[in-house]
């Protein structure tokens, strides 16, 4: 990257904060965003710290047209004395070259990144909620900005992080919801970009989770695309079975995305001595599981709503509690400990905070 200073301009007027026992995920944003842009000739440049604002683009950019783009969502959290921890940012920011690689985006610094993201973060502290469940939600993001029609990578990029201080990703919470198994559409194909966390994989998402909206579930779980047989995500998590003892994960087969929470979670289990295995699990295995009693727990996990419990499944016109629709001890002790160390309530063993 050229021109590396980091300038900040801080805002003039102050946004009223929202109140924290009523947020909602993901609809406030902060006093202050992270810009900087790309150009074949001068790399990554400009790096700057901005009031928070609309951005003015040609109508002709090439994110408009062909979605060139990528994403990456991680949280920071208060802590009592006053520090703001983040969680496993290095991999968020790996992450975020291993999709844009995959969209033909030019990568970042992960290093210089997160000292930008906290340049970010201590301006914009305060915002940073420390109410029960709450957490401030990090968007980083890069999108194509150059305005072009050809069908070609864009020339030029804008990478942003904008910060917004969230309640529960879902208004269940910690509480299991139920989830609809989709036979028709899938998420994500081997070869294509499920991969990456980018935008196309969550909008062509929508259509199945209309259907299971109107099914009465909460959450679609989809497929693969090739035998719609055997099980790889959760709505826009990763998801992990508990049957007969055996903590099961997709194995990340190429269409499944490599979940920060997901690995986090099979590192701590290794730690508890409960190895997972990653392997392939069909529909067929998890529904006699439930039939013969022996699937303890389902739950998905990720950024947004850290774990997630399945309490029920709908398959073709069939509804099967799991659990008996309560959280079971597995969920319920992987999100206390999780949580604890994200918010440094917790010892961190595995140097996972920043
Ligand atoms: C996550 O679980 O963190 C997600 O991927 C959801 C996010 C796109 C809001």
């Amino acid at each position: 990257m050229s021109d590396q200073n980091l300038e900040i301009m801080t805002a003039t007027h102050h946004k009223t904060k929202p109140d924290p026992e009523t947020l909602e995920f993901g609809k406030t944003f902060t006093d202050h965003m992270f810009i900087m842009d790309y150009s074949i000739d001068h790399g990554w440049h400009s790096p700057r710290i901005i009031p928070y604002q609309p951005l003015t683009l040609d109508p002709a950019a090439m994110i408009y047209h062909y979605g060139q783009t990528v994403f990456e969502g991680l949280k920071a959290y208060r802590t009592d004395d006053e520090r703001i921890l983040l969680f496993r940012p290095d991999q968020n920011f790996k992450r975020l070259n291993r999709s844009s690689d995959r969209l033909s985006i030019p990568d970042i610094d992960p290093e210089l990144v997160i000292e930008y993201l906290s340049e970010l973060l201590k301006l914009d502290k305060e915002w940073i909620p420390t109410y029960e469940g709450t957490s401030l939600y990090i968007r980083p993001f890069i999108i194509a900005t150059e305005p072009n029609l050809s069908v070609a990578p864009s020339a030029t990029y804008k990478f942003m992080i904008i910060l917004s201080p969230v309640g529960s990703y879902y208004k269940e919470g910690i509480a299991p919801v139920g989830i609809y198994v989709e036979d028709e559409y899938t998420r994500a194909a081997l070869g294509g970009t499920g991969t990456a966390k980018t935008a196309g994989n969550y909008s062509a998402a929508y259509k199945a989770q209309d259907k299971a909206t109107a099914h009465g579930q909460a959450q679609v779980l989809w497929l693969d695309s090739s035998e719609k047989k055997y099980i790889e995500e959760v709505g826009s998590m990763n998801v992990f079975f508990k049957i007969d003892g055996e903590i099961i994960t997709p194995a990340l087969s190429g269409s499944i995305l490599e979940g920060v929470t997901r690995k986090s979670i099979i590192e701590l289990l290794n730690s508890w001595d409960m190895p997972v295995s990653e392997r392939k699990l069909s529909i067929d295995e998890v529904l006699l599981a439930i039939e013969e009693n022996r699937l303890e727990e389902a739950f998905g996990t990720g950024t947004a709503a850290v774990i997630s419990p399945i309490g029920e499944l709908s398959w073709k016109g069939k509804q099967s509690l799991i659990n008996n629709r309560e959280t079971g001890p597995l969920a319920t002790k992987l999100y206390e400990t999780l949580t604890g160390i994200q918010k440094g309530k917790q010892p961190d063993p595995f140097n996972w905070t920043h």
